[in-house]
């Protein structure tokens, strides 16, 4: 039995007042939940999540961290930094990564190893565009990303993988629950291929327009254990319902 897993994607959003009052709202919201949670808010916000969320059993994670583990290279953050600050989790391979800074296969997997020689639960995110739906190449595109990310790990125990159509992300447009379940049947077979031991309990999410009223139907479905949710992560009582979905 897999555990349902929630995780927050606040991407480039947040202030100081604004997160104390949206945390604070969150935790106030949240009634018993079966599924883990996770808030991943950005770098400059992850000390303050970590005194905010305190006790609480919801998780801190980022949103990226680098594929080297230190040296002159500014701007970035290790895998150890983030575990050293109270981090847990960390999404790796976003398409935003993917789109806007150029991130390879090649990278996205330097990334997840750092993640886990770091202890952190790495959240690797695949997904097609558009166009390549359109093309018919919907499988294909996601195949070769995992097997790009995941083919030289040692290991996929502890790893989730998150499916995001990228014309479903910030869009309004989501999968219907029969589309994003027959992606991640897919993407389990890939797993089971590469790691047959792992493929069971390993974690598929879905993420894109994931809202209140979609999650429950996403859920219901056989192999999607949880969202990673953007755009409705940042209201605090639309983002609880969707962790008491799950
Ligand atoms: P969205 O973003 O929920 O706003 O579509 C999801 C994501 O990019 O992780």
């Amino acid at each position: 039995m897999r555990q349902p897993l929630v995780i927050a994607n606040w991407k480039m959003h947040g202030k100081g007042a604004f997160n104390e009052a949206l945390v604070t709202d969150f935790l106030t919201a949240l009634k018993e939940h079966r599924a883990e949670c996770v808030l991943c808010p950005p770098f400059a916000y992850l000390g303050q999540l970590s005194e905010l969320l305190g006790a609480s059993d919801v998780m801190l994670g980022a949103q990226d961290c680098s594929h080297i583990d230190q040296g002159a290279y500014t701007g970035e953050v290790s895998a150890e930094m983030l575990k050293d600050i109270g981090c847990q989790w960390v999404i790796v391979g976003h398409s935003e990564r993917r789109q806007y800074h150029q991130e390879s296969d090649g990278l996205v997997a330097a990334k997840l190893g750092m993640a886990q020689r770091a202890g952190l639960v790495p959240v690797l995110c695949v997904g097609e565009t558009q166009e390549q739906r359109e093309a018919g190449q919907a499988e294909s595109v996601v195949k070769a990303q995992l097997l790009g990310a995941l083919s030289d790990l040692p290991d996929l125990n502890g790893l989730a993988i998150a499916y995001e159509p990228v014309w479903a992300i910030g869009t309004g447009l989501t999968a219907s629950p029969a589309q994003a379940q027959d992606m991640h049947a897919f993407i389990r077979d890939v797993v089971r291929d590469l790691d047959a031991g792992n493929a069971d309990t390993l974690r598929l999410l879905y993420g894109g327009s994931v809202k209140a009223a979609n999650a429950a139907e996403l859920f219901a479905q056989s192999d999607i254990d949880g969202a990673l949710v953007g755009g409705a992560s940042l209201d605090a009582k639309a983002f609880a319902a969707i962790v008491g979905a799950a």
